[in-house]
């Protein structure tokens, strides 16, 4: 400062506050050269001995050149090793739980209050990845699948219903799938054009809805003979053959004429994959409790 000239750069103190500016001047306006608080700069020297604390104590610096990963620090604290440590103890806990839900009964796992909730959680995310393409989320069913979340039920709607089908599948490639088809009876010319026609009729009447009452007349003894053998004398359906019930108005394949037309010639006879190979017995009884829980469980 000494061989500054001291007219242009002596500080020059603010006449209105006593306080010296730095010189800089905009339109009259100048600019005072306050210190900066005592609290500011306290908090900027303590993060800096903070700073070197934490490189110290903790992994702070990637490593130099010819060492691996970084600093460890003194601590050799590692957010790997513990969430490792986490994942292992959180494994140990899960497989004492799935052991204990595939060997006891389903039954008693809904009694069990921490169990039915690990079901519920291991069967949700399956659910979420291998069924909900077909059944669509949370079971809500689609065209030709059948939709899980209500009570009415092909195969039967219990626990043990349930998971036999899950474990065996419907028409699938398992030994033990459940089976039954219903025929082609248009295409491969069981019946007539006009007599599936009729029995179209016949079905919409048995829905409660208004049909052709000639039509149905016709069709009454058609059915018997080759309908009521699955589908029971009066169309309420069989479990045992998954025949679905047709006087509700729940509908697998669309309950407008068309779609029953179109049964009746050549039904679809879906297949659902067995699941008993793929998963463990413990996550076939989550799907199960899952499926059973989404509403329409008996
Ligand atoms: C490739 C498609 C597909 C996938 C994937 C699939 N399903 Fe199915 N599922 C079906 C079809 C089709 C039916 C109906 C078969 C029939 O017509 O009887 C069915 C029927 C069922 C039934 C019987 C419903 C009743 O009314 O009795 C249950 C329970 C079921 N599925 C559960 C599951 C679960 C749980 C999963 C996942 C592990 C799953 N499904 C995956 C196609 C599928
Ligand atoms: C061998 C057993 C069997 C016989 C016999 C049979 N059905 Fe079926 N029917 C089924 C099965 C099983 C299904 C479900 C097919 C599926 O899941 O893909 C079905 C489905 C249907 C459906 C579709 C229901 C829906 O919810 O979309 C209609 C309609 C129907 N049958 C009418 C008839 C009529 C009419 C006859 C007589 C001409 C008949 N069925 C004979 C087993 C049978």
């Amino acid at each position: 400062m000494t061989d500054r000239s001291p007219e242009s750069h002596a500080p020059e103190i603010d006449a209105h506050s006593g306080i010296e500016t730095t010189g800089h001047e905009w339109d009259g306006i100048k600019e005072l050269n306050n210190p900066l608080p005592r609290w500011w700069r306290f908090i900027f020297w303590a993060s800096v001995v903070v700073a070197i604390v934490y490189w110290i104590l903790m992994p702070a610096w990637p490593a130099l050149p010819g060492m691996q990963g970084n600093t460890t620090g003194v601590l050799r604290q590692s957010d790997r090793s513990e969430v490792a440590a986490d994942i292992t103890a959180m494994k140990a806990e899960r497989s004492a739980l799935s052991a204990k839900l595939a060997s006891v009964d389903a039954a008693s796992i809904l009694k069990d209050q921490g169990l039915s909730q690990l079901a519920l959680s291991l069967g949700e995310s399956a659910f979420g990845d291998n069924c909900a393409a077909c059944h669509g989320a949370g079971g809500r069913g689609a065209r030709g699948y059948p939709t899980l979340a209500d009570d009415v039920w092909l195969w039967g709607g219990s626990l043990d219903d349930v998971e036999r089908t899950l474990r065996y599948g419907i028409r699938s490639s398992h030994p033990e799938t459940h089976t039954s088809e219903m025929p082609a009876f248009g295409r491969d010319q069981f019946l007539t054009r006009s007599q599936v026609g009729d029995l179209v009729e016949y079905v919409v009447a048995l829905s409660r809805r208004e049909a052709d009452a000639a039509a149905v007349a016709r069709a009454a003894s058609l059915f018997e003979q080759n309908c009521a053998s699955c589908h029971g004398a009066t169309g309420l359906g069989d479990r045992t053959k998954g025949a679905p019930n047709l006087t509700d108005a729940d509908w697998l394949y669309g309950g407008d004429r068309a779609a029953i037309q179109r049964t009746i010639h050549g039904p679809r006879n879906g297949v659902m994959p067995a699941w008993g190979d793929r998963f463990d017995p413990a996550t076939i009884r989550a799907l199960a409790i899952y499926v059973h829980s989404l509403g329409g469980g008996e």
